[in-house]
């Protein structure tokens, strides 16, 4: 079986689950947490060529299933929990779930993630929708030979995040009161928290964010041009901008208080897509 006829299989069989056309999907990120109405379940071990089924690379705050639903009169597929590349994955299992919601004929992904600050504009709880990204890991999904099938070969990256999307969450958040600032996200590997020196490198270079995810499905997303947005969680600040060390236990709690207005914006935005 090739990755391509993976994904095609896999996009048939949740189809086949679900048995209603899905217009969008939502990835959420450690801690993050978004019920559905009408809401019915798909866990992860229960996809048969699901990449993550074959070692466990668990992290604490990740449900491991998909939930469907809808929200403001659109059909939604949540991821929630994701594949990481600091569990040992490889870029291509990382971005298979990405591939399978553009062949499942998903209009657009939003995916959110927990990330540190370094930029001192933003602070704990805010919510940055993405403008841009550096990757700051020597590795990306599509290394190797390229197929055709999933998109071409040179992926245009002048605009990563899709504007209609990102057009919509503005409105949403100008109407609903909610600050959404926009910034360059850092991919670290991890899974350790950047060191100070790292951090401070990272400023000079332009990022205003660091995180340890979403860069492997956003190039995804893009070589099979699916519509994608990416809705940053400021969970703490960066190494050495905040005195106090990281811990994993603090980023869930303040993702959970996010939540909240991570659902209202998306709830909101969703009212307004096509
Ligand atoms: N660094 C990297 N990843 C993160 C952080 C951080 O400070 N906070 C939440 N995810």
């Amino acid at each position: 079986m090739t990755y391509y006829n993976n994904i095609v299989e896999t996009a048939d069989f949740i189809n086949n689950f679900y048995g209603e056309k899905i217009d969008y999907a939502v990835v959420l990120g450690s801690g993050i947490t978004l019920e559905l109405e009408d809401q019915k379940e798909l866990h992860y071990s229960e996809i048969p060529l699901f990449p993550g089924n074959k070692k466990d690379g668990h992290v604490k705050g990740h449900a491991n299933k998909l939930t469907f639903g809808r929200i403001s009169g659109k059909t939604v597929m949540i991821l929630n929990g994701r594949l990481h590349y600091y569990e040992g994955h490889s870029m291509k299992d990382v971005a298979f779930m990405t591939y399978v919601v553009k062949f499942m004929g998903i209009k657009g992904l939003f995916i959110t993630n927990a990330c540190g600050a370094i930029n001192t504009n933003f602070s704990e709880g805010d919510i940055v929708c993405l403008d841009d990204f550096i990757s700051l890991v020597s590795d990306n999904p599509l290394i190797g030979p390229n197929d055709d099938r999933l998109g071409q070969r040179f992926v245009d990256m002048t605009t990563p995040f899709n504007e209609y999307l990102v057009e919509n969450l503005n409105t949403s958040a100008k109407e609903k009161n909610i600050t959404l600032h926009k910034g360059t996200y850092g991919f670290f590997m991890g899974p350790y928290f950047e060191t100070r020196a790292e951090i401070q490198a990272f400023k000079t270079m332009g990022c205003d964010l660091v995180g340890m995810s979403t860069v492997p499905e956003v190039i995804a997303a893009n070589h099979a041009s699916l519509p994608v947005a990416v809705l940053s969680c400021v969970t703490n600040m960066a190494t050495g901008i905040q005195e106090r060390k990281h811990d994993h236990e603090h980023v869930l709690e303040t993702a959970k208080f996010i939540s909240a207005n991570l659902k209202t914006l998306l709830t909101s935005t969703l009212e307004k897509l096509k």
